[in-house]
């Protein structure tokens, strides 16, 4: 199973913080925000992790993890995405790196509490197909949210105007081999990018998509809420107490 850590996109949402630094560099309590969806990998016993970034200060990143020491690898490998393309444009820049192998993708904004190791070997067994990961929120119109039919997910809008149920998708996405050929498949959204969730809704209708709801808390880093809300809950894991 290979890793892909998806750190590209312009952060425009989070400007002026993200004028000069790319988004997943910023701090998140005591360490910049992507070595937390890179140490969710590795504790998931993923060890061959591909990031992919874009934007002006794409350097920074080999800078800052070199050959992913701080997380007992031997090496880190690094792509680059012009533009904002979406989510999809980003993990079909990995395809090379993946290979023949199932992948784990998760967008390097996304924090989840506790390990998804078991979901993993769940995957590892899994014959073919997609799964992904839902959390009931307060919020479901910022997200992709499903709608679910006894216990199949049966449909993913992506940030719904009136939500259709309060389980979002979070950005961690379990996938096999296929998810390259639905890549190729896939037509620019409304606001201009190959979306995740359009990927998601292709297996869904191939029938091979599973799920789980997250246990434990799930954070994304979207807007200056929710990375104010990462930090409180980063910092309260680290039993920082205000
Ligand atoms: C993306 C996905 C969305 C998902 C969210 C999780 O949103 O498109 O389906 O729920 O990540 O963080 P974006 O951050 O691109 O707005």
């Amino acid at each position: 199973m290979k890793g892909v850590v998806l750190a590209g996109g312009l952060g425009t949402r989070l400007l002026p913080l993200t004028r000069v630094t790319n988004k997943h560099l910023l701090p998140v309590y005591n360490k910049p925000m992507i070595f937390y969806p890179i140490q969710t990998l590795v504790d998931a016993g993923i060890k061959d992790i591909m990031i992919v970034t874009g934007g002006n200060n794409a350097g920074e990143f080999l800078r800052l993890l070199g050959n992913g020491e701080d997380f007992g690898l031997k090496e880190i490998h690094y792509t680059y995405q012009k533009g904002e393309g979406g989510i999809a444009q980003a993990l079909a820049l990995a395809e090379h790196f993946v290979g023949k192998d199932k992948v784990v993708v998760i967008l390097g904004d996304n924090f989840v509490q506790g390990t998804i190791r078991k979901a993993v070997e769940d995957f590892e067994r899994q014959p073919e197909g997609a799964k992904i990961f839902l959390k009931e929120v307060n919020n479901p119109q910022e997200f992709g949210v499903a709608e679910l039919s006894g216990d199949k997910v049966v449909n993913i809008v992506e940030k719904p105007s009136v939500p259709i149920s309060n389980l979002a998708v979070i950005g961690i996405y379990l996938y096999d081999n296929a998810v390259f050929e639905i890549c190729k498949t896939l037509k620019p959204s409304a606001r201009g990018e190959l979306e995740i969730t359009d990927v998601n809704n292709a297996y869904i209708q191939r029938g091979t998509m599973t799920f789980e709801v997250l246990q434990g808390w799930w954070a994304d880093c979207g807007s200056f809420e929710a990375l104010f809300r990462s930090n409180s809950l980063v910092a309260a894991e680290n039993g920082v107490r205000f």
